[in-house]
Parts: structure tokens; C-alpha cells; sequence
């Protein structure tokens, strides 16, 4: 596997006791008080404000007994009854945060502010924000986690001229993918907390640990890499033990979310599925995160094109794609679904949606990092690796094992629906490295997103507009699994480079009555270097806080422009490209101000596609020295 050759792996310091206070405790008082209690009592308990550890037995999925109305499995034709009704609440709350910011830009003839008001009343006509952050590793956190710092009006001074503090609490959604989702991941988990927080928490985001350490320095969750393993091995095994067939992808999601998630033990008992139970969520406080992951049929060992895209979104996981279709309710994920019922007898599941094992399904690829393990401290872990690996074999080394298959005998269509298990793989690996397809849901009716693009697809390591290239084509496909989504036309790769598409905000879907369906204006802002080369190896995974704390910043500089010092108009225009497809709806006139910014960043149809060669993008500002 060439990927293997490319890994940049440090070698492993054995790194002795630093703290040997671990107090073992999975839940506060409070939390394991309101743990005893029925997940719906929770759900209106004013005491829980944040994800929660509400996995009944740990990492140990739990049989339990079921709720009177039983769980089943959804058509996944319509939005779910939970995103509608919260769609409805987060629309109050996202007109607040745009007439905020656009309230702080001059469009000259257009007052945006006055006009978001004009129209609140009619929430369909206002702008509907999607983000969407890419995979590549701690690459991609860290550079869309700069971005996602940029767009959040908590971060200081993002309310300052040329910043664009409020995009995210404009948002309605954001999607992440592998690297992405660790980023998602990280700030819903951690009570929808902000990136400069984790960045200086001291106690996540601890990227000089490498996961072959452990948290050896964390101040407050600070192990010895014995132990950690230990505590690896023993969640995993207490899975396994209970009759729930493991993967790598268990031990590398546990690993995980000791970088991501605020809590002893990686977070053990935290669920992706509490996400909806935090009463902040619930009032709409935030967009809706959507982690991606892609579906591998039985007895494929490549991801083609046409791959089933699955989602979990904070109440379900599951796929629009044709011809499965499908969702089940997050919190009941491995109970014995058949043919879309939970047979009586059989008892409710809850607890296998653990926080990291999301993340680590979205992010499977990075398993072959992790066969790595060298170190004696790591043996046990080891050990269960290789007998997993002579299980599965090594081509398969990248699954992530979902047994039993919810989808199992739900259609007689799909090829998801007729095994028993369920095997799925890094969001990427349909060269979709951005999540881009959730938010072209029609029924989503997101109508500007913003693409971050961390990818490596280059030589030198920095994005080339393929995973846009991959969801333009998907959307060409008649028959595709993508449903023939709607999709703005953009270039091939050669011309993404040639015209610098890849190294300056690029938007896509300009002309509306240039694109199939009610496709979205995509804006593509792509890691670039601004102030460091943040084309770090997708396989490195360790950084000092330095490196780490540069990344970030460069991404803060790719999506403000370096705060608008490259370009003094970049926030007029990017407010430009959110009130684009809502100016059509209510036949507005578009303001002079946005039709320059239009004809500046908006892809004309151009092409270029002679080889560019070997890319090697320059400073776009001054460098930073670390
Ligand atoms: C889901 O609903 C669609 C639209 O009503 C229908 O065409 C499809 O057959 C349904 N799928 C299943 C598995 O029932
Ligand atoms: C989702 O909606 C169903 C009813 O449609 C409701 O019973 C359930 O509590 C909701 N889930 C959450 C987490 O809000
Ligand atoms: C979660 O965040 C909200 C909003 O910032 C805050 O009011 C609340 O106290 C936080 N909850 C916890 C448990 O940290
Ligand atoms: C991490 O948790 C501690 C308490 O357990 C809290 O004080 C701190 O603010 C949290 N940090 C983040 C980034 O959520
Ligand atoms: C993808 O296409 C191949 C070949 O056309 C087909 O055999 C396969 O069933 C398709 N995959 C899915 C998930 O539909
Ligand atoms: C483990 O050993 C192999 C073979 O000696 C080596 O290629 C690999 O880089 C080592 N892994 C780590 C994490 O040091
Ligand atoms: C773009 O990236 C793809 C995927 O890595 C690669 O195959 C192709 O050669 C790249 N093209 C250019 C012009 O960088
Ligand atoms: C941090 O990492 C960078 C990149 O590897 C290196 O240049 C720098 O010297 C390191 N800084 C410290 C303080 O270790
Ligand atoms: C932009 O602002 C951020 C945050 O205020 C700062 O860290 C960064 O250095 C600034 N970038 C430039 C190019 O001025
Ligand atoms: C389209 O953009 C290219 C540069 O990307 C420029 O050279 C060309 O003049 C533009 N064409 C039109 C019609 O604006
Ligand atoms: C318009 O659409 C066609 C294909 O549908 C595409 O080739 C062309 O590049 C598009 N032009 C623009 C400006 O997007
Ligand atoms: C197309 O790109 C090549 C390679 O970057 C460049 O040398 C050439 O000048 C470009 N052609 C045009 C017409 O701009």
C-alpha cells in the first residue's frame, strides 16, 4: 500500500507516569444521577447543556428495554420529522446572526440588513448557509479549524472590519469528513465550544501527544501510555466481549477522542447521538453537525464513484442514496433491525454510537496509521490488531464493522440491505473529500455553501479542486447514487491550478440559470499558503503547538483574505455570495457592489487544461517565523 510508504510517523518516545490520579469516574454526580433515568426525562432536564456520557455500559453496547413506541427504520425520501421541526427554530435564530453580519457590511445601494428583516417572515426567501469541511487528517482540523475560528463571531475581534465573525452562527449546517469530522466532532462534543478555546484548553487539541502516547502531558487527563493502551484495549475487548464484532477502526476512534474530547478516558461513554439531547442544540443555538462516511457493499475492496454516501446527523445515520435510501435512529443504531423492524423480543440497543467511533468511521483511513504500533507499551493492542487483521485480512484493514446491519433485509434493492453487517469506510475515499453531498439534499434547500478544502491531492500536498471535481461528476450521472444532486459545473484539476482556482476563494454556480436543478453558489476556499506552509503530511500525527497554532492561523487567513488585507471587498463579496440565490427568490436588484465582486470571483466557464506541472504555490503574505 503506497500509503504506508508516505507515513511520517515520529518514532515512539515510552513515556513513563507523569499522573497517576485518574479518577476512573465516567459521569459527574449530576451527569450519573440523570444517567439512571430515561434519555426522554434527560431530554427536558434543564441540567444538561452539553453532549453527554449517556452510554449505558461505557464503550459496551447495552440491550435495553425498548420505548413503547418502537424504534424502526426510515424511508430516507423526506427529511426526518426531528430536522424539520428544529429546521423551523434554527431559521429564528440564523436571521438574528445574518443581519448581524451583513448589517456590518456596505453593499452601497442594498441595506442587507433591513433587507433579512424585510423578509424574515418568510424564512424560505432568506439565504440558507451550509459549511463543509474537508478531510486530511489534522491538516484538515487545523486548517479548517483557522476558518471556522474566522467565521465565529465568539472568536475576539472577528467582528472587527475585514473579519467575518457571525458566517457560522448564519449556518444551518456543518458537515465534516475524516479529518473534518474531528473538527465537528470536537466542538459539538465539547459543548459546542470554539476553536480558540480548544486550541488553548491545555487539556485537548494536545497534538505533540501522538496518539502512540497517549495524553502522557495532559494537565488534566494526563496517563502513562501504559495505561492509555490499556484503556484502549479494555474498552475495545468489553465490546467485543458483549458479541459486537470489532474493527481497527474501534481501537483508532478510541484513540481518537483522546485528542478531541474534553473528559477522562477519551470521553468513553459520550454519544453521538446526545448531541440532540443538549438543551442548547435543541433551541437551535447551533447548525446541525453531519459526519461523513462512506458505505463499502461486501466483497469490494475499492470505494467506486457511485459508493452509498451514509450520514449520522445528531438523530440518525443513514443514506439518501438511491436505491437503499435509508435511516435509523442514531441512539438505537446496533439493535436487531430486520426488514426495517425491530422484531418483539428483541430489545433496544443503545450505546454504540459512541462520539469516536463516529469519527474514527469517518476517518477509517487513517487504521493503516495506526497498524503502526510499535511500541512495547502498545503489545496488548497489538495483538487484538493482528488477530483482526488475520480476520479480515489486510485489504480490509480500513472498515469499520456495523453489526448488526440496521438496513439488513429493509429493501430488496440494496446490495447494504442483504448482509448481515454493515462495513463502512473514510468519508474520502470516493475522492468526495469534501461533504459537500448532505447539504445538496433538495429537501435541505441550502442554497450557498462554503467548501473548505484541505486536501492533499497535489504532490506538494495542497488541494487541486478534485473532491469537486468527484461530486460535479457524481451529480452528472443519470442513474447515480448521488440522485443526479444538483451541482454547479467546475473545471478539471489542470485548470483548477492553472487559473489559481486552488489559491484564492473561487465561486462556483454563479449564474444560476447555468446550473441543473436548484443547485447551490459554491464558494471553494482551499488551503493555501498564506503565512506557513500548512501542506503538512496527512499521515503526521504530531505537531508541536507552534506548528499547530500556525496552521490554524493561515486558515483564519484563507478564508478572510489575511482579514481582507489581500482584499479590502473580500467581506462584501462573500456577503454577496450568501444573499446571491435569495435576492433571486424575492426579485431584488443585485447591487453594484456584488456584481464586481461576482465578476472577480466567480468562475466564468474558462478553461485550462495543458499539465500545470509540479504546483508550488508562493507566500501570499508575509511568511510567519516559528
Ligand atoms: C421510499 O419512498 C419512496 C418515495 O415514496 C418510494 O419510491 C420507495 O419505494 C420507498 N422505499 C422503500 C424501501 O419502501
Ligand atoms: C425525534 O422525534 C420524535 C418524534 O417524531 C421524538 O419522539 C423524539 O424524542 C425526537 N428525538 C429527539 C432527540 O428530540
Ligand atoms: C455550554 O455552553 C453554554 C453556552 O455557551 C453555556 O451557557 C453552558 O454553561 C455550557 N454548559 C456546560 C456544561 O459547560
Ligand atoms: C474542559 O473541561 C473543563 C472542566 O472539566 C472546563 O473547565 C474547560 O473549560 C473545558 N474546556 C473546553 C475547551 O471545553
Ligand atoms: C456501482 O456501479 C457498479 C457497476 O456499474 C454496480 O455493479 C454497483 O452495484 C453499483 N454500486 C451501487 C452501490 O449501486
Ligand atoms: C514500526 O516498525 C516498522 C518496521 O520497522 C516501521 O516501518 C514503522 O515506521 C514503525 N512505526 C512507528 C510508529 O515507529
Ligand atoms: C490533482 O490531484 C489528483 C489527485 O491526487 C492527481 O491525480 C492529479 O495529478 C492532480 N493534478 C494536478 C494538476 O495537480
Ligand atoms: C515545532 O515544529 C516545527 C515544524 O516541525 C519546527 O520547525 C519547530 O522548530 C518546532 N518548535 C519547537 C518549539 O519545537
Ligand atoms: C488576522 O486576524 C487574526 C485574528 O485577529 C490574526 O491572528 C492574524 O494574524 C491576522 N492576519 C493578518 C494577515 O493580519
Ligand atoms: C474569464 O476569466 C479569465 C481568467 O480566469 C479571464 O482571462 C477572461 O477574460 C474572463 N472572461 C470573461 C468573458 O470575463
Ligand atoms: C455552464 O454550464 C456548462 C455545462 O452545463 C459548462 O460547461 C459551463 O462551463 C458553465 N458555465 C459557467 C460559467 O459555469
Ligand atoms: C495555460 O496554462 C499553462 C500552464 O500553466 C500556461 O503556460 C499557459 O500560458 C496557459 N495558457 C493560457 C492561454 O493562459
Amino acid at each position: 500500500m503506497n500509503l504506508l510508504m508516505t507515513l511520517k510517523l515520529l518514532p515512539i518516545v515510552v513515556t513513563w507516569l507523569v499522573v497517576y490520579s485518574y479518577a476512573g469516574a465516567p459521569c459527574s454526580s449530576d451527569e450519573c444521577d440523570i444517567l439512571q433515568r430515561d434519555s426522554r426525562t434527560v431530554a427536558s432536564s434543564s441540567l444538561y447543556r452539553k453532549a453527554l456520557p449517556n452510554a449505558p455500559d461505557g464503550y459496551t453496547p447495552k440491550g435495553q428495554t425498548c420505548p413503547v413506541d418502537r424504534p424502526s427504520i426510515r424511508n430516507g425520501s423526506t427529511l426526518s420529522a426531528n430536522e424539520t421541526a428544529w429546521l423551523e427554530r434554527r431559521r429564528t435564530v440564523t436571521t438574528d446572526a445574518m443581519i448581524d453580519f451583513l448589517g456590518r457590511l456596505d453593499f452601497g445601494s442594498l441595506n442587507a440588513s433591513s433587507y433579512i428583516e424585510q423578509n424574515a417572515g418568510n424564512a424560505s426567501a432568506l439565504p440558507n448557509i451550509g459549511i463543509a469541511t474537508s478531510g486530511g487528517g489534522y491538516r484538515a482540523l487545523m486548517n479548517g479549524g483557522g476558518a471556522l475560528q474566522a467565521f465565529d463571531s465568539r472568536t475576539p475581534n472577528s467582528s472587527l472590519p475585514g473579519h467575518l465573525g457571525g458566517i457560522l452562527q448564519s449556518a444551518t449546517y456543518l458537515a465534516g469528513l475524516s479529518g473534518g469530522s474531528w473538527l465537528v466532532g470536537s466542538l459539538y462534543l465539547n459543548n459546542f465550544t470554539d476553536v480558540t478555546s480548544l486550541r488553548d484548553s491545555g487539556t485537548v487539541w494536545q497534538f505533540q501527544n501522538s496518539i502512540f502516547d497517549g495524553p502522557s502531558h495532559s494537565f488534566d487527563f494526563g496517563i502513562s501510555t501504559v495505561k492509555y493502551y490499556s484503556q484502549l484495549e479494555d474498552a475495545v475487548s468489553g465490546k467485543s466481549d458483549a458479541g459486537y464484532n470489532a474493527s481497527i477502526t474501534d481501537y483508532w476512534g478510541r484513540a481518537l477522542a483522546y485528542q478531541l474530547i474534553n473528559a477522562t478516558e477519551g470521553g468513553l461513554s459520550y454519544t453521538w447521538s446526545s448531541i440532540a439531547l443538549s438543551k442548547d442544540f435543541q433551541s437551535a443555538g447551533m447548525p446541525m453537525p453531519i459526519i461523513v462516511t462512506d458505505g463499502r457493499a461486501p466483497g469490494q475492496i475499492l470505494v467506486p464513484d457511485n459508493a452509498t454516501v451514509f450520514e449520522f446527523n445528531p438523530w440518525e445515520f443513514g443514506t439518501f442514496n438511491l436505491p437503499l435510501e435509508a435511516f435509523v435512529p442514531l441512539e438505537f443504531l446496533a439493535s436487531n433491525f430486520s426488514a426495517g423492524t425491530l422484531p418483539t423480543g428483541q430489545q433496544c440497543v443503545r450505546g454504540f454510537d459512541n462520539a469516536g467511533f463516529v469519527m474514527g468511521t469517518s476517518s477509517s483511513l487513517f487504521n493503516q496509521a495506526f497498524l503502526q504500533i510499535n511500541n512495547t507499551d502498545g503489545s496488548v493492542v497489538k495483538n487484538s490488531i493482528e488477530k483482526i487483521l488475520g480476520a479480515i485480512g489486510a485489504a480490509n484493514n480500513d472498515i469499520a464493522v456495523y453489526d448488526p446491519n440496521p438496513f439488513y433485509l429493509y429493501s430488496n434493492q440494496s446490495v447494504y440491505a442483504s448482509s448481515e453487517s454493515l462495513f463502512l469506510v473514510d468519508g474520502g475515499e470516493d475522492l468526495q473529500n469534501i461533504p459537500l453531498e448532505p447539504l445538496l439534499q433538495p429537501q435541505r434547500k441550502v442554497d450557498m455553501i462554503l467548501a473548505l478544502d484541505s486536501s492533499a491531492d497535489t504532490t506538494t500536498e495542497w488541494p487541486n479542486g478534485t473532491a469537486m471535481v468527484a461530486t460535479y461528476e457524481r451529480s452528472l450521472s443519470p442513474l447515480g447514487q448521488g440522485n443526479g444532486l444538483p451541482f454547479p459545473p467546475v473545471p478539471d484539476q489542470n485548470t483548477f491550478v492553472n487559473l489559481g482556482l486552488n489559491n484564492r476563494p473561487t465561486f462556483f454556480g454563479c449564474n444560476s440559470s447555468n446550473v441543473t436543478g436548484a443547485a447551490p453558489l459554491v464558494v471553494y476556499l482551499a488551503n493555501a499558503p498564506y503565512i506557513y506552509q500548512s501542506n503538512v503530511s496527512t499521515f503526521d500525527l504530531e505537531y508541536n503547538t507552534t506548528e499547530r497554532d500556525a496552521i490554524i492561523e493561515n486558515g483564519y487567513d484563507v478564508a478572510t483574505l489575511g482579514n481582507a488585507t489581500i482584499d479590502s471587498n473580500w467581506p462584501i463579496c462573500l456577503g454577496c455570495a450568501i444573499l446571491s440565490r435569495s435576492l433571486e427568490r424575492t426579485n431584488t436588484p443585485v447591487p453594484e457592489s456584488c456584481t464586481a465582486c461576482f465578476q472577480q470571483y466567480c468562475w466564468n466557464g474558462t478553461t485550462n487544461s495543458t499539465d500545470p506541472g509540479t504546483y508550488y504555490p508562493i507566500y501570499k503574505l508575509s511568511q510567519l517565523h516559528v
